[in-house]
């Protein structure tokens, strides 16, 4: 048999069957994610494995009530996991970099490449499995449930079992749209019209416009997806310039933003005129000011300032 068929010929299940995966087999499954590429071997991921049909039950409607997180034999929760390389270093006394952005990268990376080693190895065993990144849709809600320390967060959802559908392949993009040759080349439009005749299968309606504009387009679902998002990332510390706790304050405030730039557009816009940030002997200093008042914060960078200036306007 061609070793490469489990591969080629994968399509995502989301049927399964009521039945356990064989004796042994998880463990062969998480012996080949542990057995992925990681970056620097830093191996910044873990790997959630839910069992507690409670919760299971709770996971599946945060994805917008999709059965394959209850009824597959395991489903797991791939994580981008900084969180335990700061407590190695912490444990012998040594301070994490500073470095959300490209910590997060690399751990989006590592366990992006765990999970789908371990979705190959399942789909190798002649399992289903089928990737849940509905959990996205609620993604700090999943945090909460799954009770997420700082510097974690949740790549996608993963269920493997024995599969109860027997759907046919999915189109793909044509090669010659995906692989570029020594350099990127630009989209001609006769490709996109080849992009949008080959993929036309994806869709109900034989035109994957509209798959794309449901997901993509302006007032797609991203649209709404992409703020709660962000506000994960920055209450799991992954946000240079918005500390964890400035985006707390500031959304008990009635404040909720994902960035610096986020909470000055939401403090200018809820009454107040100006924002004057200072540079203090140490840290920063925020005026905030109204035709008949100013607030003053303090703290050690422009976003924790101003999260100390607006709780004390209100
Ligand atoms: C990161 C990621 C998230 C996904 N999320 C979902 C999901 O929430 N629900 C679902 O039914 N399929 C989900 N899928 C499966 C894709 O829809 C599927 O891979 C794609 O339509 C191509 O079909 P195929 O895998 O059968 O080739 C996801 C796939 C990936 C890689």
């Amino acid at each position: 048999m061609d070793p490469l068929h489990s591969l080629t010929q994968r399509r995502t299940i989301r049927r399964f069957e009521p039945e356990p995966l064989h004796a042994g087999d998880l463990e062969r499954l998480l012996e080949a994610a542990r057995r992925a590429p990681t970056d620097a071997n830093a191996q910044l991921y873990s790997i959630l494995r839910v069992t507690d049909p409670e919760l299971r039950r709770e996971l599946a409607r945060l994805a917008g009530g999709q059965a394959q997180v209850t009824d597959a034999a395991e489903f797991f929760v791939p994580l981008a996991d900084v969180y335990r390389l700061e407590r190695l270093l912490a444990h012998r006394g040594k301070e994490m970099a500073r470095w959300p952005r490209t910590g997060l990268h690399f751990a989006l990376v590592d366990a992006t490449l765990a999970g789908a080693q371990l979705a190959a190895a399942a789909e190798a065993l002649g399992y289903g499995i089928c990737w849940i990144g509905g959990l996205l849709n609620h993604p700090r809600e999943v945090a909460q449930l799954l009770e997420l320390p700082p510097g974690v967060v949740p790549v996608s959802g993963l269920a493997v079992g024995v599969p109860a559908e027997d759907p046919p392949l999915r189109p793909r993009l044509p090669e010659a749209l995906v692989v570029h040759v020594d350099r990127y080349h630009p989209y001609a439009p006769a490709d996109l019209d080849a992009a949008y005749a080959a993929m036309a299968p994806a869709s109900r309606r034989g035109d994957w416009l509209f798959v794309l504009e449901r997901y993509f387009a302006a007032g797609g679902t991203m649209e709404d997806r992409d703020p709660a998002y962000g506000r994960l990332l920055a209450q799991q510390g992954f946000v240079a310039d918005w500390p964890p706790e400035a985006a707390a304050s500031l959304e008990a405030a009635g404040l909720p933003a994902a960035s610096l730039g986020e909470a000055l557009e939401a403090v200018l816009g809820s009454g107040w005129r100006g924002a004057l940030f200072g540079r203090e002997e140490e840290g920063y200093s925020v005026w905030l000011e109204r035709e008949t008042a100013a607030e003053r914060g303090e703290g050690t960078s422009p976003g924790e300032a101003l999260a100390r200036a607006v709780p004390k306007a209100d």
